[in-house]
């Protein structure tokens, strides 16, 4: 008899109960395996089908024709050879790419793996620039897992495993339907919050000579689909000019498509010092990137021929960005993320006007979502339901947000107008099943 070890194990055995909560001692979003997917629609190994709106890795969807044969052919030609000791051709050429399309003038770039590693380099190359040590950044942000990148990220499950320090100083995040600092519109709430920095961070919290830079994302996903006005990032734009801090955006959610630009940042006229790069950029395969302004260092002692880590700017990964990049501007994408925006917005108002627990719709483009309430307060519970059903109707959508309670609805790039139109009809019907159970 063969030792357990060397047993194969039939993936058709393998059942989530064996894993959760003793293998994982975390749960996944959803119930399901998943098997296959294509650009939007995702299947699961029983066979079930799925829109995503989850919108986890990749602005382009699952498996788009072009990603894949890139990179079937090239994983024939190298598997690994590090950027770190010298760089292969699509290597080069995509950092070209790169730099024609960020809103950062002749930018130098760095590439890392995941986004949390861009985060966490962008805010060393910060401290190592300006000579600074502390990072503003806001409640509610999201910049990754690992150490600097968590440290920014003062998000409630975050701040129990992040080491507290003062090397981070945070500020509210304009939310222009429930503004933390109780304004009144959205304008308000943007000038409040820069108020708030002006008179209670900026030589209160930390003196102006220690601001290393100011991390923020364009708009905010997790923190519950926040999309401030642009009054709000030109007045950060002005915080960092006046103090010498570098103006750090985080486009790792925003980027390459999704919110109908290229990046986030570009619905605010506001050109920033760093960009931060992640999951969109490569199809869905592990790439990212650091876009800087090239003044800024002589040399970056971190990276070593523009690598960040053995496997950063990794071969395969770099193809299949080549791939996304060529597919968003032949497929024109941006514009397709514009348009189905539209028809998710309008859509999403009708739920807003139909349904009381629906108390708002907001975002842009493939970047939405639904803040549900009961009795006018925020409620995970109702939203929670709202999630279940949107899943038993085969909608992939999770809850984010302060209170757990909006409803993420971001979809890839690809999506088509069929699928959206397929998409709020399932929406719909959920809320009407969540109305009917609460006896409305
Ligand atoms: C805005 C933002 N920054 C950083 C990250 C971290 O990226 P990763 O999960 O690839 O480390 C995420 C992931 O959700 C994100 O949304």
């Amino acid at each position: 008899m063969l030792h357990s070890r060397y047993l194969v194990v039939q993936p058709s055995n393998l059942m989530l109960d064996d894993f959760y909560p003793e293998v994982f001692k975390c749960p996944p979003s959803f119930p399901i395996i998943v098997e296959r997917g294509f650009k939007a629609e995702v299947w699961t190994r029983d066979g079930r089908r799925f829109l995503d709106f989850s919108g986890a890795a990749t602005s382009l969807g699952q498996a788009h024709p072009k990603v894949v044969s890139r990179v079937k052919e090239g994983v024939e030609k190298l598997t690994g050879f590090s950027g770190l000791l010298a760089p292969n051709e699509p290597f080069l050429m995509l950092a070209k790419e790169l730099r024609s399309l960020v809103p950062v003038k002749n930018a130098s770039i760095a590439y890392a793996t995941t986004g949390s590693e861009a985060s966490d380099f962008a805010i060393q190359l910060a401290k190592f620039a300006t000579k600074r040590q502390v990072i503003l950044s806001f409640y509610g942000a999201y910049h990754g897992l690992t150490g600097y990148a968590l440290q920014s990220s003062p998000t409630e499950g975050m701040r129990r495993v992040s080491p507290r320090t003062s090397e981070a100083v945070y500020a509210p995040y304009p939310n222009c339907f429930r503004c933390p600092l109780r304004a009144e519109g959205c304008e308000e709430c943007s000038q409040a919050v820069l108020e708030f920095i002006e008179e209670e961070v900026i030589g209160r919290a930390v003196e102006p000579e220690d601001l290393a830079g100011i991390m923020v994302e364009p708009l905010q996903s997790h923190g519950g689909i926040l999309f401030p006005p642009s009054s709000f990032f030109r007045g950060l734009r002005e915080v960092a000019d006046r103090t010498g801090a570098l103006l750090m955006v985080d486009e790792v959610y925003t980027g390459f498509g999704r919110t109908g630009k290229w990046f986030g940042i570009e619905h605010h006229g506001v050109e920033p010092d760093v960009v931060v790069m992640g999951k969109g950029i490569a199809g869905g395969l592990p790439l990212s990137a650091v876009a800087f302004r090239s003044d800024l260092v002589e040399e970056w002692y971190l990276c070593s021929g523009g690598s960040l880590g053995t496997y950063a700017g990794h071969y395969l990964g770099v193809l299949a960005a080549l791939a996304t990049i060529e597919a968003i501007k032949e497929e024109n994408l941006v514009e397709n993320a514009l348009r189905r925006g539209e028809e998710m917005k309008k859509g999403l108002e009708e739920f807003v006007d139909r349904y009381d627990f629906v108390a708002d719709a907001r975002g842009v483009g493939c970047v939405q979502g639904i803040e549900i309430v009961e009795g006018g307060r925020p409620s995970k519970d109702l939203a929670s339901k709202v999630k279940g059903a949107l899943f038993r109707n085969g909608l992939l959508a999770i809850t984010v947000g302060r209170h757990h309670n909006v409803i993420k609805l971001t979809p890839p790039i690809t999506i088509t107008a069929e699928q959206m139109e397929e998409a709020l009809s399932m929406i719909d019907r959920s809320l009407k099943e969540v109305s009917r159970e609460a006896g409305r």
